[in-house]
């Protein structure tokens, strides 16, 4: 098979997809079923996926970001409104509560050791016009849903969970995204669960599925594949909605790829701890997350010792053909969330100094492991000599 793109670019490229047969057989069939746009395998990824989760409802939408969206409308999200999200995130969590005319509110993480949101500062955020908490799992390590449920409970608040990094991880022995009231997944290529573009929506609750049933296909009563098959011959229209939708190209490669899920999160967290291990040799990195009862090792962070120009290190390792990356620039820094943001977030701020992200994937080789962390200390050591003082 031949792979080109990006493989001249990065010796140790950030992120991965691994193709095989199993996968181009599976889109050649989608292909020549002659059925593309929503229909069978739509169907069958969405029973599967609810059934992987733990969720009754299960809805295959075009990325994480609608995914967001449609689980922020589903439960009444609107102008007036606040939802709590932590700043160090993906912006996508920040504009979908923007676009449904609420307002963004930003809390804290924990700290350098855990990038999860701080239940305590997710508190000092909430005002009477909260109307939900949109909680991240941050590279794949579950936050800390069981405070962020008493939260919830006590001011009455709903609670959505961007999954995004976390299939597969577990809480109290329930799978991340099917805790709180709703669950997004977001299927992107860098995801551990990669169809190109796409995403999940799930839920337990009958009212809000029908809700996200409607908006995904612009609150049409029927689909076209209910009509193709003779189970409807026209729709009505009875809410504001979009096309949110999936097609049987990216649902085959989904079936084929949640099969190999947890296989390969299983990958990613021996990768993990071999990462942990070098890097506890180099003085002043801080591996966040340590003793982490679950995971799904969706990206490799480490913070580099305070002072240390993270951007140049990046150059540094860009030169030896590392690809590297920073999760996240805190959303509240944006120039469209900035003048918005008035709460302190100190322990965002400096993580967001130190943060970088390691190049981790299924099928990375644990002497890559070694030969980035190596690389690293190197830089690390250059930069210490040539630093003034
Ligand atoms: C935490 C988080 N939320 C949401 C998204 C949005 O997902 P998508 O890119 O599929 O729209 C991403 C994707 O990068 C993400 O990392």
């Amino acid at each position: 098979m031949s792979r080109s793109v990006g493989e001249s670019t990065w010796s140790i490229p950030l992120a991965d997809v691994d193709v095989d047969e199993r996968v181009e057989h599976a889109v050649h069939e989608a292909v020549v079923s002659g059925w593309w746009s929503m229909g069978p395998r739509v169907a069958d990824f969405e029973r599967a996926f609810a059934d992987f989760v733990g969720t009754r409802h299960a809805f295959a939408v075009g990325s994480g970001t609608a995914a967001l969206h449609l689980a922020l409308l589903s439960i009444g999200c609107s102008a007036g409104d606040e939802v709590v999200l932590p700043s160090l995130n993906f912006v996508a969590a920040a504009n979908c509560i923007a676009h449904t005319g609420a307002t963004p509110v930003f809390c804290d993480v924990k700290g350098t050791h855990d990038l999860n949101l701080d239940p305590e500062d997710l508190e000092r955020a909430i005002t009477p016009r909260t109307k939900a908490l949109l909680v991240l799992h941050y590279a794949g390590y579950p936050c800390d849903l069981g405070a962020v449920l008493e939260l919830a409970e006590r001011h009455g608040l709903d609670v959505i969970e961007d999954a995004a990094h976390a299939p597969g991880a577990e809480w109290n022995g329930r799978r991340c995204g099917a805790v709180g009231r709703v669950g997004c997944f977001s299927f992107f290529s860098n995801k551990n669960l990669a169809v190109g573009e796409g995403g999940m929506v799930v839920t337990d609750d009958d009212e809000v599925a029908e809700t996200i049933r409607l908006l995904r296909s612009h609150g049409m009563t029927s689909l076209t594949w209910d009509r193709h098959r003779g189970h409807a011959s026209s729709y009505d229209v009875v809410a504001t909605g979009f096309n949110y939708r999936f097609d049987e190209l990216r649902a085959a490669i989904g079936l084929v790829e949640l099969e190999r899920l947890l296989e390969r999160n299983a990958k990613r967290r021996a990768l993990a701890d071999a990462y942990r291990d070098a890097l506890a040799a180099i003085d002043g990195v801080v591996v966040p997350f340590e003793g982490a009862q679950s995971s799904a090792y969706h990206i490799q962070v480490a913070l580099l010792p305070p002072g240390v120009e993270r951007d140049a290190v990046r150059a540094e390792l860009a030169a030896r053909r590392i690809q590297t990356s920073f999760h996240y620039p805190p959303i509240h820094g944006f120039t469209r969330y900035r003048a918005a943001s008035s709460r302190p977030l100190p322990q965002t701020d400096e993580a967001a100094e130190r943060l970088v992200t390691l190049p981790l994937y299924p099928h990375m080789r644990v002497e890559q492991v070694n030969e980035v962390v190596d690389a690293l200390a190197d830089v690390l050591a250059a930069q210490h000599v040539s630093a003034p003082g």
